[in-house]
């Protein structure tokens, strides 16, 4: 029954167009969070651990072999091959860490029908890429004989699907099918997300146990209500505790396990911020970041302020809120101060900065330099045009650089390495 409903969504999902187009734009699947904030993050983590990868598959003319688990459409291809360096000058081509033609072979399974018949007709001119239906829950789905992948790849949650022991028996297989060594991503959802306190139960519990999730937020907010919104079980996972159980599994499968990066991604502006179905109080941030990356749009910068009501018993993570309250409103009330005052541009240097991580020391600088600087630019509306795209990439490296993969936050990003 509860399979039935996955399968409902996701085909529903593809049904609206979900899948189609990755425009991005102020709400959707593909909106300017998951374009500008999470792709980008998932990239920046993924090419430090690919790029050897790919030297050495270069190195001896081999190609890379990817597995996408729970493919969706076939995300993944996109996320891989868009893989660019950052640009530190601006003179220079944007390098790709991975070009599709360095893939040898990426198949991408998914228990839905309807995806992987999407997936098959948005890849069909790509001859490397293979799709078939597969339910993960029954395992790797591998012939006898299939040779090993350098990478076995999942994105935004589809391993979120499976229960403790059927992720346990992937993992597994995985471990025993890679050759000497393979690159493990998973991609699952934070048990500790100010979206959905309700789920963060005690502290020292293993969450082992699944609690119910919807995809609510793919559909126009105007069509809400008009839509039958499926629920189903999901397993939200706290970073130390995932990591404790991939490095058991891998162990007990007698491999080798290095953990190559445990990062949240999307802490303040999880998808369930704005439509609050699990947590009445979260404020809607992503809303307003998207909005600031929209084109000739002024976002009303008070809709970024983040206060966070602390819970019982997690001193830790009510820290690590706290921390990055701080920083986060520190840098939007500079934002809003340095509009109010741009007339006076001397008056903005002498605020202290002292107290604050560099990284907001840093952002706050920068934004009142953006706001000085850009009524002289020839832009069409300097606000709403790079002003404000100008502090969601600062509020972007806030969140990046403070979080620390407890898994407080929408997704929590994993990648390992397995040797035999
Ligand atoms: C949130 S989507 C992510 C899709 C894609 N990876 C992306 O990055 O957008 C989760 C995917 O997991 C798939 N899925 C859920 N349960 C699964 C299972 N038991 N076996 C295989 N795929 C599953 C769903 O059909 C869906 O396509």
């Amino acid at each position: 029954m509860k399979q039935l409903d996955v399968l409902k969504n996701y085909a529903k999902a593809v049904a609206i167009g979900a899948y189609d187009s990755d425009s991005p734009g102020l709400f959707g699947k593909h909106d300017n969070v998951r374009r500008y904030w999470e792709d980008r993050f998932n990239r920046t983590v993924m090419s430090q651990f690919l790029a050897p990868v790919v030297e050495r598959q270069r190195e001896s003319s081999s190609g890379i072999r990817v597995m996408d688990l729970g493919c969706g459409a076939g995300e993944g291809l996109g996320i891989l091959t868009s893989l660019p360096q950052r640009a530190r000058n601006l003179d220079s081509e944007l390098e790709k860490v991975l070009d599709y033609r360095d893939i040898s072979h990426y198949k991408g399974v998914d228990i839905s029908p309807a995806m992987i018949e999407k997936a098959k007709s948005l890849h069909e001119k790509r001859s490397q890429a293979s799709f078939e239906v597969a339910d993960l829950s029954e395992g790797l789905p591998i012939e006898m004989g299939e040779p090993p992948y350098d990478v076995y790849f999942s994105s935004y949650g589809a391993l979120s699907h499976l229960n403790d022991e059927a992720l346990g028996k992937l993992v597994g297989e995985i471990c025993k099918h890679i050759e000497d060594r393979g690159i493990f991503v998973a991609d699952m959802l934070g048990r500790f997300s100010y979206e959905w306190p309700g789920y963060w139960g005690n502290p020292n519990d293993n969450g082992s146990k699944m609690n119910t999730y919807s995809m609510s937020y793919i559909y126009p907010p105007d069509a809400k209500g008009e839509i039958e919104v499926e629920r189903f079980p999901i397993r939200f996972w706290g970073g130390a505790e995932f990591d404790r159980f991939i490095t058991e599994i891998a162990a007990d499968k007698g491999a080798k396990v290095i953990r190559r990066r445990l990062c949240d991604r999307s802490i303040l502006v999880g998808r369930h911020m704005n439509t609050r179905e699990f947590n009445p109080e979260a404020p809607p941030i992503r809303a307003a970041v998207n909005s600031l990356h929209q084109i000739n749009c002024r976002t009303d910068l008070s809709q970024l302020i983040f206060e966070y009501h602390p819970q019982p018993n997690h001193p830790h993570l009510n820290r690590f809120f706290d921390n990055l309250q701080n920083s986060w409103n520190a840098v939007v009330y500079a934002c809003i101060e340095a509009l109010d005052r741009w007339r006076t541009p001397q008056k903005l240097e002498l605020e202290p900065l002292a107290g604050y991580p560099p990284v907001v020391q840093d952002a706050i600088r920068t934004i009142r330099l953006a706001v000085r600087m850009a009524p002289s630019l020839r832009i069409d509306d300097p606000r709403a045009n790079l002003v404000e795209p100008q502090l969601a990439y600062l509020l972007r490296e806030v969140e990046w650089n403070l979080q620390q993969g407890l898994g407080a936050s929408h997704g929590l990003l994993a990648v390992y390495e397995f040797k035999k």
